[in-house]
């Protein structure tokens, strides 16, 4: 398999999931090479979350792999993922801060769980981070709860990025966002593709793929149906992909 895609640095095979009665994956595979972005579409419900929260450990496939530089995690218990969560980054649905910390103390905190740093070092590479995604240095001082939506986001983004991740997993970045906030979580996405970082965009936002994914894949009846570079999907669109995107079905 490694053979065919010798530089596929995330694979999904196989992957089937049920919630009771409910199968939600029905044999969900695709890869993703080193340093593309994948565009995950599909309609709400057939879940699209749940794989990515699969690829960081938070949920178990019922049978599947998934090969993340090149290791199955899968198998692994809670404490071999506390590894893999330091090479994959999973940028969540909604950013969630903590509401009782600063900016500040929110960007450190995953640098304090994870690192013995001085202070200063610290505070460094929070000052660089806010830099890099375009943040102004006075909101480090400030709370969740006084930034607006967009701002959270962003704020939830670069947070997420203080690992340094190999691979990040971004869910819905650019729901409910104004066009400003938009085009800068799309700056953020490329610029972190300019540093070779391989990554999975969930979204809705047809705009951010084109400028974004190198292909986009549809999840449908607990499948990839289909999947096209971006160079195919604006040539030779056709099918199930198409009628979704235009809103033809669900
Ligand atoms: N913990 C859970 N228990 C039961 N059902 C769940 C759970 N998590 C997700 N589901 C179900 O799995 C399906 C897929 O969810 P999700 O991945 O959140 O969809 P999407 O992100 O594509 O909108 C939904 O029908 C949801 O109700
Ligand atoms: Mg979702």
């Amino acid at each position: 398999m490694s053979n065919e895609k010798p530089q596929s640095f995330l694979e999904v095979i196989d992957f089937k999931k049920s919630f009771g009665e409910k199968q939600v994956h029905d044999g969900v595979s695709f890869y993703v090479r080193k340093g593309e972005c994948l565009g995950l579409i599909g309609g709400s419900g057939t879940g699209k979350s749940v794989l990515l929260r699969s690829l960081v450990g938070l949920e178990k496939p019922d049978s599947g792999k998934i090969i993340i530089d090149g290791e199955d995690i899968v198998p692994k218990n809670e404490r071999e993922l506390i590894e893999v969560r330091k090479k994959v980054a999973y940028a969540f649905q909604g950013g969630a801060l903590f509401d009782s910390m600063t900016v500040y103390e929110n960007l450190a905190y995953p640098l304090r769980e994870h690192f013995h740093f001085t202070e200063k070092e610290i505070a460094e590479q929070i000052r660089a981070q806010l830099e890099e995604f375009g943040l102004d240095p006075s909101s480090e001082k400030l709370y969740p709860g006084s930034l607006s939506g967009g701002m959270q986001k962003r704020v939830g983004l670069a947070r997420s990025m203080m690992m340094h991740p190999q691979v990040v997993l971004y869910d819905e970045p650019t729901a409910g966002l104004d066009p400003y906030n938009t085009k800068k979580i799309q700056e953020s996405i490329l610029k972190m593709k300019a540093k070779g970082v391989t990554s999975i965009l969930v979204t809705h936002d047809m705009p951010t793929v084109y400028a974004v994914c190198d292909k986009v894949a549809l999840l449908l009846n607990g499948r990839i149906g289909e999947q096209y570079t971006i160079d195919k999907l604006k040539t030779e669109p056709s099918g199930a992909m198409t009628e979704f995107i235009n809103g033809e079905s669900a």
